[in-house]
């Protein structure tokens, strides 16, 4: 019991290290940082998993380039632009199986970009 517990902090631990290991671009692990930052405290994880498994809104694990379809019936890759839309104007693209539940959460443009590099690290 304990020690499956323990285990999944070590295996945080070394997923931190390796960040940091691998971070040879210092600026860009920043900004999944602060990413992380904002989707955990604007409430984007109220409804996003970042692990699998929709939510209220879809999982946002390895997403990053892929093709989606809206519920138009269009497909979409999921680049800067499309998630920039989906952020800031989130009835204006909605994913199909999902109805337009998500609010403009009023991020600043910096606080866009972290969030975007932060969903980009995590396909990476
Ligand atoms: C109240 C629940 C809710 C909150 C809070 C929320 N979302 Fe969403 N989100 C959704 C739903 C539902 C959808 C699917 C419908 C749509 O596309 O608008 C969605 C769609 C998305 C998509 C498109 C996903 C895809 O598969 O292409 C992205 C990216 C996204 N949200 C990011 C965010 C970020 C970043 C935040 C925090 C700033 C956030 N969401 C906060 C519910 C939410």
């Amino acid at each position: 019991m304990g020690s499956r517990a323990a285990r999944s902090s070590i295996v945080a631990a070394t997923l931190v290290l390796t960040l940091v290991a691998c971070g040879d671009d210092t600026e860009s692990a920043e900004g999944d940082a602060a990413g992380q930052e904002v989707f955990d405290s604007q409430g984007c994880s109220g409804c996003h998993s970042t692990t699998g498994g929709s939510g209220t809104g879809p999982n946002l694990d390895g997403i990053y380039g892929e093709e989606v379809t809206l519920t138009d019936g269009s497909t979409v890759e999921r680049d800067d632009e499309y998630l920039t839309r989906a952020i800031t104007d989130p009835s204006a693209d909605v994913v199909e199986g999902f109805s337009p539940q998500m609010p403009d959460l009023g991020l600043d443009d910096d606080q866009v970009a972290a969030v975007i590099d932060y969903i980009r690290s995590l396909s990476g």
